[in-house]
């Protein structure tokens, strides 16, 4: 089917003037060779998608192994989210806060209009209508998204709600957040493009956020996060500082529903969980429980837009309408529903093509092919001594193809949470699971987050971060103040209301090196007790950290686990905390007065606690 992408100004299919007005601006800034207002029809895409295998950005994979998927190599400069390249432009830098790179708007506006003008030449200017939400739920965002980049198209309507539509609900006069990307790379006259267009020097790079505008803008990449402007730009680092306005929160949460085989019927319980980057949200959402009668269902693998309901209740909605996943790892061992979920319709980047024109990378529990073309173009053999695909290659799949999504997945009133859980890869310390005493411990305990880096961030592997509620690359405004609106949500409603919050550690070591837990569907032992906790039922003991479960109260039948590493799992060593407790003091001291006062006493507390 044919479709035509170069309609202009003259065709715009809305009568919306700020609209109008805003891309005719940003056309006359840019100077791109052509317009296409997006429509997010099949045809659209199909056509996108065939104009991309001819330039080289896509190759088309074997349809019978992976129909209507496709592969994109991306430049080697341009393979992560660039968090040094990511700042956030509030009035005064008191208001990022010191986890935030600040610069001085008018200042900031000035060098990207520089970078900006004419930096479309010689491409199509996509615009990219798409809302954050489903329609009709209190809190859907409308955003447009500005880009030269048909890869993003594509992307962005596999991750968002995108085209006509939107625009139809935007109507004549409604407000929308403004999104301008480029890649960077304007085309000379008859200059020859390549297949992954960017700019490829770093320091020209810059992904911006104006909070007070609200305005994004985004020069230089072409990946993910960089580039896909309606996931961590709008939906995190934007939507944080309009949620704080607003009475909501946006967090950097998945969101699950596990149905217990209780009573004869069934209990739904949902669930919200805030894990650093590579932590493995999505293993966890989609995960096949091993307890038998026990179901997961997914809502979403990485944000949550969370609501006080009109019940007093805290509900949950995704603002996402896809899965933007790590490949190296996912298997049909670790995660097959995800593996289900790329079989189809799927856009991979940065994964090693197989000689049938299908798609590998490590781990993925099936042999390495004898020879592949790696994510860089070159020709890979499995004693070649390097990695096939890189360690951050993404899937990105629709989640309706998910064979585990929950059937609520897109009610636009969201879910009532019964928990909220916060974790991270904690080889020592912090146990298998903890309940926190009260909502301002349960903030403590987010506040106190922190990982073991991995791959899918720059930089070094194997540092703990300090990463607060999994939100330090993802909040738009100070840390401070966004510990201090969680703390608020005890006055917003009735705090029988709130759900209970648990810190998770699947990761924990012991003093062999060797994992203690089995992790993946062995998980869902944890969230059983968390359930039974909900429900008033689950045996806990109080230790100076938490409400830990009693030695009896985890059901662990069937499971191969020694009496010695369930110790050890559940163990509060006290030295240990004791140096925990000086790591986040040192991490509070950096957020000087804007630390609420509570948190402060409840590190005094923990203190005491310990003895
Ligand atoms: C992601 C991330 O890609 O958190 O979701 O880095
Ligand atoms: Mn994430």
């Amino acid at each position: 089917m044919t479709h035509n992408l170069t309609n202009t100004m003259d065709t715009a299919p809305t009568a919306n003037r700020k609209v109008l007005t805003w891309v005719k601006q940003m056309a006359e800034l840019c100077r791109p060779e052509r317009i296409h207002w997006c429509d997010g029809s099949d045809a659209e895409n199909q056509a996108l998608c065939d104009l991309m295998v001819k330039s080289g950005t896509f190759i088309k994979l074997n349809a019978k192994k992976r129909p209507g998927c496709y592969l994109a190599r991306s430049h080697p400069s341009d393979v992560a989210r660039v968090e040094d390249r990511t700042f956030i432009c509030s009035k005064t830098r008191d208001e990022a806060g010191p986890t935030n790179n600040w610069a001085d708007p008018a200042k900031m506006k000035q060098k990207l209009l520089s970078l900006f003008k004419g930096c479309m030449k010689g491409r199509t200017m996509y615009v990219i209508p798409f809302a954050m939400g489903p329609f009709g739920s209190p809190i859907c965002k409308i955003g447009i998204e500005i880009s030269d980049s048909p890869y993003v198209v594509v992307s962005m309507r596999i991750m968002t709600r995108m085209g006509q539509a939107v625009l139809d609900q935007l109507g004549a006069n409604g407000p929308f957040i403004p999104c301008l990307h480029s890649v960077g790379a304007p085309l000379k006259p008859g200059q020859a493009d390549v297949s992954w267009p960017c700019e490829p020097d770093p320091k020209n790079k810059y992904i911006v956020h104006f909070p007070d505008e609200p305005l994004v803008w985004s020069y230089g990449s072409g990946y993910g996060g960089n580039a896909l402007l309606g996931k961590k730009c709008l939906a995190l680092r934007i939507a944080s500082t309009v949620a704080k306005k607003e009475g909501w929160m946006a967090e950097h949460m998945l969101i699950l529903c596990l149905t217990s085989p209780r009573s004869g019927g069934s209990k739904k319980h949902y669930l919200a969980a805030a894990f650093p980057s590579a932590c493995g949200k999505t293993n966890l959402v989609m995960m096949q429980p091993t307890l038998p009668g026990w179901k997961v269902t997914a809502l979403g693998d990485d944000i949550a837009w969370i609501r006080v309901g009109k019940d007093g209740r805290l509900y949950a909605m995704n603002p996402e309408n896809g899965f933007f996943g790590v490949a190296p790892g996912t298997s049909m061992k670790s995660n097959p529903n995800a593996m289900i979920t790329a079989a189809k319709n799927t856009i991979f980047t940065n994964v090693a093509l197989t000689p049938d024109g299908d798609v590998w990378w490590e781990d993925m529990g099936v042999p390495a092919p004898v020879k592949a073309i790696d994510w860089e173009g070159q020709a890979w053999t499995p004693d070649s001594g390097r990695k096939a695909a890189h360690p951050n290659s993404r899937f990105t799949s629709p989640a309706s193809q998910c064979p585990v999504i929950d059937p609520d997945w897109q009610n636009p009133e969201g879910v009532p949470l019964s928990a909220i859980l916060f974790g991270g890869r904690r080889p020592g310390t912090i146990p298998l699971v903890n309940e926190s005493f009260d909502w301002e411990h349960g903030v403590f305990m987010g506040s106190a987050c922190g990982s073991e880096t991995t791959a899918a961030m720059l930089g070094q592997a194997g540092v703990v971060r300090h990463d607060p509620f999994a939100m330090l690359p993802f909040c738009g405004y100070n840390m401070g103040d966004y510990f201090a609106h969680w703390l608020s949500f005890a006055q917003r409603t009735d705090r029988a209301k709130l759900p209970k919050i648990y810190f998770v550690n699947w990761f924990r070591k012991n003093g062999g090196g060797k994992w203690l837990w089995p992790g993946y569907g062995e998980n869902s032992r944890v969230l059983k007790w968390i359930c039974e906790r909900a429900e008033g039922t689950g045996k806990a003991q109080k230790t100076p950290i938490g409400n830990l479960p009693t030695a009896d109260a985890l059901d662990l039948s069937g499971l191969n686990l020694s009496a010695d590493s369930l110790k050890q799992l559940l163990a509060v060593d006290v030295a240990a905390w004791k140096k925990e407790v000086e790591g986040v003091a040192a991490n509070y001291a950096t957020l000087g007065s804007h630390l609420p006062k509570a948190l402060n006493d409840q590190l005094d507390r923990l203190r005491k606690r310990l003895g």
